[in-house]
Formats: C-alpha cells, structure tokens, sequence
C-alpha cells in the first residue's frame, strides 16, 4: 500500500515515517507541503495522511484538490479541530487528533469503510441504500422517475439547492443504469480554472500548448462506454459549451491539437443550483446546449420539504459518527428532535451531516441536547 504523508513540521514528519518503516505493507513517501505533493500524487498510492495547518495550500485545500482521488486521513491538532469538522463532506477516511501514536494511525489506514458498513448493516430502509440514508414521499417520487430515466440514455439533469444529493443522484443514476460496470466520471465545471475545462474534457496532444509535454485523453474519451457527471454546469465557460454541444451531437471528440477525431459513446448527467434559465436570458448559458442537456429535468426538493428524511439521515449518522469516534451510541433528546425538523436547513443535507457529527463530537454525555446542535440563523 502506497500512502504519501504531508506533513510541514520537519520533526513530525520524520518520526512518522521512521515509524511506518516498521510495517513492510506501508510504502511512505513524505511531503514537506500541499503543492509538492500534488506534482507527485499519481494512481499507485493508496492513501494520502495529511496534516491541516501548513505553509501555503492548506490541508483542506489541498483534500479538495485531490478531489475524492484517494482516501484520506487529516491529522489535526485541537486549534484546527473545528476546521477539519468542516471539511467532513469531502469524504475524509478519518480524523486523527494530534499527538496519536502510530498504533491509531494504522488502526485508522486499516479500518474498512466504516461509513459503508454501517450504512449497509443500520439503516434497513432499502435492499441497497445507493447513498440514500432515509426516505420520504417526495424522495420516492422523484426516484421513480430517476428509476425510469436511468435505464436509458436520455441526458438528465439534475437540479436543486446545494448540498440535497445531486451527486448521489449522479451515482445512482450511473449504478442503475446499464453502463453501471463502465466508468463513471465526474467533472466539477467550478473547481476547475476556466482556462483548462477544454484540455479537461476533451484532451490533447504533445506540443499541442507551451505545457504539454505529452498527450493526454480528456475526461470524454475517458468516460466512453460509460457516464459522463458534468457537475456545477452552469460554471462552465460559454465558448466550451458551443464545443460541448458539439461533442455531444457529433458523438465524436478531437482532443487540443489534433486533427483526429475519435468516436465517443456516453450518457450525460448533468448538475447545477443555478438558474440556467435565468443564465440564458443573461447571454451566459446557450439555449441550445440546454435544450440537448435537459431531456430529463429532475427537481431534487430542498431538505425542508423532506421533512420525513431528517431524522432518520440523523440518526444514521449519529450511529456512523459514534461508530466512527469510537463513543458508546449516543441518541437525540426529544427537544434536539424537534429543533432537527423545525430548522430550514439552508444547506441541506449536506449541512445536517455535519450538524450531527459536531453534535456527537461536542455533546456532553449521551443524549444530544438541542442547544449542542448549534442551529444557527433560526427560522
Ligand atoms: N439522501 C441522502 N442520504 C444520505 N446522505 C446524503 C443524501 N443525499 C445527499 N447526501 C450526502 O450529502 C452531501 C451532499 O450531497 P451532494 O454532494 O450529492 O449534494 P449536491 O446537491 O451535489 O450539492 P452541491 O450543489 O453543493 O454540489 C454528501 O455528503 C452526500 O453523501
Ligand atoms: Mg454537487
């Protein structure tokens, strides 16, 4: 197992490798910051071990960077504490709290996906939860339609609020559908810089700009047989979308430079919590590319309009949570309840996943009164 460590402090970093040189199925490679990693990290590692707090591109940057690439443990001391509790939605394996000894730490690189498992064993809703931990009358609504639309190729897009489970959507459109054992790739439009959506997507070929020193196939040719998740496309530049349009009409991609194209086959999802509608009126969206993007509209509801999924999201968490920080099973009191299903919850599910695991971190004893659920802005 390949497992790249950054850490700044000189000494940290040289005892933890020093450490994990002990463990022959451990191949440790040190960085002295984020950026330096980044040149390196490639498909052979495994892991990445991170510190939070470091010179320039900070931890959590840097797990955003890395974009679910690989798994990922943060190290924190208690100053950060609060900052890695915030980055929780970027699918962290685990926090370790500074100082831990090297026992821990490999208890935490071994340790299966505890999430998964206790999602799969807890929560009986479904055969398959695909991601989704509760359900309620709207959510089985718009998953019938889902259902539906999956088995096609019809293009779906996907609309809501941030943080109501586009992406999960995404998954489970792919899983569901039967390019499920094809690959599924994402693209998020608004975590790339406008200048390289183009090489992103559709390639290039060596010379083909100052920086290419070889070719390299875009994320089309790299979806082919399979689903392609085009997230945030409302961020995407407007002269990539006519190039975008045509990619997908024609069926067919020319990576930069190139004067060959090359047939592609891919089913497209779509994302965004942006007006698009507005956005063309504004002259930043095509009208066109919308109407090819947009075959299937599927409106995901706002949590507050989901109001059944609350709890029991909840309460799937809180069991995660307390698997996870190896607490004995702590449970909402009944005014805790109350604030849960009353709140507006502004960031959706998203933001209850992270209400519940601070409340499981920061609750006194067993039962999650409502004030340690910090419900802020009130409505
Ligand atoms: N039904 C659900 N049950 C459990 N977890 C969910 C559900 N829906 C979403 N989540 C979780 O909530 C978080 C946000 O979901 P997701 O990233 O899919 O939202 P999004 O709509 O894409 O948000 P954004 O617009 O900000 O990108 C993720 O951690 C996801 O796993
Ligand atoms: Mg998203």
């Amino acid at each position: 197992m390949k497992i790249a460590i950054v850490e700044d402090d000189i000494n940290m970093r040289k005892s933890l490798e020093i450490a994990m040189s002990d463990f022959e199925e451990f191949e440790i490679k040190t960085f002295k910051n984020a950026k330096d990693a980044l040149k390196i990290l490639d498909d052979t590692f495994n892991l990445v071990i991170t510190d939070i707090n470091m010179p320039g591109m900070d931890g959590i940057e840097f797990v955003k960077e890395l974009n679910g690439r690989f798994e990922v443990i943060i190290m924190t001391g208690n100053a950060t504490l609060q900052r890695a509790i915030e980055s929780i939605h970027l699918g962290v394996k685990d926090f370790l709290l500074k100082p831990f000894d090297i026992d821990t730490l490999v208890a935490a690189i071994k340790r299966e996906d505890t999430i998964q498992k206790v999602q799969k064993t807890a929560i009986k809703t479904k055969k398959d939860n695909n991601g989704f931990l509760g359900s309620s009358k709207a959510l089985e609504n718009i998953l019938h339609i889902t259902d539906r639309a999956s088995k096609t190729d019809a293009s779906i897009l996907l609309l809501g609020q941030s943080g109501v489970g586009k992406e999960v959507f995404a998954n489970y459109i792919h899983k569901n559908s039967p390019r499920a054992k094809k690959p599924f790739i994402a693209i998020n439009m608004a975590a790339i810089p406008d200048s390289l959506i183009e090489s992103e997507l559709f390639g290039f070929e060596k010379g083909a700009f100052t920086d290419a020193s070889e070719a390299k196939a875009g994320q089309f040719e790299l979806a082919n047989g399979g689903t392609l998740f085009l997230d945030e496309i409302g961020e995407m530049p407007y002269n990539v979308q006519a190039k975008l349009l045509r990619a997908l009409q024609e069926k067919e991609v020319r990576r930069l430079g190139s004067s060959k194209s090359v047939k592609i086959d891919i089913r497209v999802v779509s994302a965004t919590n942006a007006n698009l509608i507005q956005k063309i009126k504004e002259g930043e969206f095509r009208e066109d590319l919308y109407y090819r993007l947009n075959t299937i509209p599927i409106n995901i509801p706002p949590l507050r309009e989901r109001k059944d999924e609350i709890i029991q999201i909840a309460d799937a968490c809180l069991i995660q949570n307390c698997e996870k920080y190896g607490f004995e099973l702590k449970r909402f009191s009944t005014e805790a309840k109350e604030e849960l299903l009353v709140y507006n919850w502004p960031g959706n599910i998203r933001e209850l996943i992270s209400v519940v695991e601070r409340a499981v971190i920061l609750s006194e004893n067993n039962e999650i009164q409502a004030s340690e659920l910090y419900l802020q802005n009130r409505k």
